[in-house]
Formats: structure tokens, C-alpha cells, sequence
């Protein structure tokens, strides 16, 4: 019996990440960006890329935006806001910011 309260509650644990995950476009999104930021969005130096958790929301979507004009340039930050439109570079800047 208790082993079965376990298992009944590890699938709504699972479910319920799994949700979260279907729920969130940011999140899904973000996985492309952890290739360089890190999993967390805590940088990789080897990649050049700075670390972006705990950052301004304002301040991300300020520069995903300058990536996106051409208004601010880097060799390999130019895939930072590749096919982001505006509304997933706001959305993504809070959920950064949250990480
Ligand atoms: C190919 C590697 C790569 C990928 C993928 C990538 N970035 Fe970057 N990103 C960089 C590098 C390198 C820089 C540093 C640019 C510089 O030094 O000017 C950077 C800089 C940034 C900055 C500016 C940080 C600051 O402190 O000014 C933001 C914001 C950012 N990236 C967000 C993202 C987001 C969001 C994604 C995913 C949608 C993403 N990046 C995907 C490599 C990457």
C-alpha cells in the first residue's frame, strides 16, 4: 500500500514537471541558448558566453533586442536572437531573470 502512495505520488511529481516544461514556451526556448549560457544560464567561459541568471529582465531583452537590429555585435552573439520575435525576447528576459 505505501509503496503504491509512493509510486502514485513520483507520477504526479513527474506530470506536473512535465507541465511545467509544456507550459512554459521560455523554457523550451532557452535550451538552444544553454548550448553557450550554461543549463542554468550560469555562463561558460570556454564559449565566451557570460553568465545571464539572476540578470535585469530589462537589461536581457534590451540586448537581445541590440542583437537583433545589429545594433550590438559579436562574432558568435549573433545567434542570440536568431528567429526570437519580440514577444519571445520578452518573455525569455523574465524567465532568465528567474533562473
Ligand atoms: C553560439 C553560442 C551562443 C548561443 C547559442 C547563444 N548565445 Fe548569447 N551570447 C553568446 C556570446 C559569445 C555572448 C557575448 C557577446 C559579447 O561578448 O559581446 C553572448 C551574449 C548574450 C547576452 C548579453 C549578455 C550581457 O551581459 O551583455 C544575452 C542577453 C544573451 N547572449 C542571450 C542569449 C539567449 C537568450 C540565447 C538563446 C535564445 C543565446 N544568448 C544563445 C553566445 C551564445
Amino acid at each position: 500500500m505505501r509503496l503504491l502512495f509512493l509510486m502514485m505520488s513520483c507520477t504526479a511529481f513527474l506530470s506536473s514537471q512535465m507541465f511545467a516544461n509544456e507550459a512554459n514556451p521560455s523554457a523550451a526556448l532557452f535550451t538552444s541558448c544553454a548550448k553557450c549560457h550554461g543549463e542554468k544560464g550560469e555562463g561558460n567561459q570556454e564559449a565566451k558566453a557570460p553568465k545571464l541568471a539572476g540578470q535585469y529582465d530589462w537589461y536581457i531583452q534590451t540586448q537581445l533586442l541590440a542583437f537583433k537590429s545589429g545594433a550590438r555585435k559579436y562574432k558568435n552573439a549573433a545567434t542570440c536572437a536568431d528567429g526570437l520575435s519580440e514577444k519571445d525576447i520578452t518573455e525569455l528576459s523574465s524567465y532568465i531573470k528567474g533562473l
